[in-house]
């Protein structure tokens, strides 16, 4: 008799491409951001963020955006990184880790790159050669770059 075997499926990877130019980007490719955020930038605004920062890096699946990382300069001492997400449907595949990596690469000769985040992704963080300190931070919930998050 013979025996059934079971197919394995394997699900490739995506293959992810990183762009640190906005160029042809368009609002719609970075709808959907800012996930778990009540109240959150348009992509209009995004888009906006991105194109303005100091050095942006986008992962690409085709022409989806499917993570970013922003950081701003002051060209001479530090470096701040205000956003970095990656789509949930692609966590947990490394694209968060390329991203910060790419950031860190780009400033390598700069004193100080700095992120704030919750407790709970300073592991992440960390495993970079991030180290924790405490951070202080000034919100303006009413802020009128916020909309309702759809
Ligand atoms: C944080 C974030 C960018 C990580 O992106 P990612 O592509 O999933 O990260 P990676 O796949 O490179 O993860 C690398 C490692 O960090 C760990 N890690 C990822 N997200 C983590 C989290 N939220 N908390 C703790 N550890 C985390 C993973 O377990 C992984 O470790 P492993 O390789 O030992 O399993 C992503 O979870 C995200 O977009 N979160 C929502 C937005 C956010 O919190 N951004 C950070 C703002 S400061």
């Amino acid at each position: 008799m013979p025996v059934a075997r079971r197919a394995r499926v394997r699900h490739a990877l995506p293959v992810i491409d990183y762009r640190t130019t906005l160029e042809g980007i368009e609002p719609a490719q970075v709808e959907g951001f800012f996930d778990g955020w009540p109240m959150a930038p348009s992509a209009d605004a995004l888009l906006r963020v991105l194109q303005t920062s100091t050095f942006t890096v986008l992962a690409c699946e085709d022409d989806r955006v499917v993570g970013f990382v922003n950081a701003l300069s002051d060209g001479v001492l530090a470096v701040y990184i205000p956003l970095l997400e990656v789509r949930a449907a692609f966590r947990g595949q490394g694209i968060g880790t390329e991203l910060v990596q790419h950031v860190l690469r780009h400033f390598a000769g700069t004193y100080m790159v700095d992120a704030v985040c919750d407790a709970a992704i300073a592991p992440f963080y960390e495993r970079l050669g991030m180290i924790r300190l405490v951070g202080m931070a000034h919100r303006n919930r009413g802020a009128t770059i916020l909309q309702p998050a759809r």
